[in-house]
């Protein structure tokens, strides 16, 4: 598996917006729309490819120049749970130190966030609504 950073607007990015669409958006039956993707050309955007299949993607936003947010986490339903989320938050991470950042900080889906706890992130405060499910904000020092 490589796991690296792409381009917005490239084959890989389309494909990434496929994924995100079938794994986070059509199962709550949403897409993504134009104008949402069209503020993701400056975001560091990350995919895990095997060979010139993507098998699972992220984002991390800068909030400031310490705090950056992740984002749009998600595995292709077939191959969860064989350790791709893992090495896409490893390498998240490692990107997000490199570039200077102290924190990472996200909203989390509460179905994830054992995945996120078992990679030493914490739940800040209650659980709130968006996107009609729940949420916790989580966040880990770098
Ligand atoms: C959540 C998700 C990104 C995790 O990726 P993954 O590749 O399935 O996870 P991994 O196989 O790397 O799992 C790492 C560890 O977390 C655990 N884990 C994975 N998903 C979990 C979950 N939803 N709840 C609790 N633990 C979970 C695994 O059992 C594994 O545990 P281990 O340390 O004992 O080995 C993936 O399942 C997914 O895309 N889910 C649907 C979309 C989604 O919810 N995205 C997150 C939005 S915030």
């Amino acid at each position: 598996m490589a796991l690296k950073i792409i381009d917005h607007g490239s084959k890989e990015y389309q494909q990434m917006v496929k994924l995100r669409n079938d794994i986070l958006r059509k199962p709550l039956g949403m897409t993504l729309d134009p104008e949402e993707l069209e503020k993701e050309k400056n975001e560091i955007l990350i995919g895990a490819f095997e060979e010139e299949k993507m098998l699972g993607c992220c984002m991390l936003v800068s909030i400031d120049p310490r705090i950056c947010r992740l984002r749009q986490m998600a595995v292709l339903n077939t191959l969860q749970g064989k350790g791709i989320g893992r090495a896409l938050m490893i390498f998240a991470e490692n990107i997000a130190r490199d570039r200077g950042f102290k924190l990472i900080t996200m909203h989390a889906r509460k179905s994830a966030a054992g995945f996120y706890e078992r990679l030493g992130y914490r739940i800040c405060g209650d659980e709130f609504k968006e996107l009609t499910i729940e949420h916790y904000v989580m966040e880990k020092g770098l």
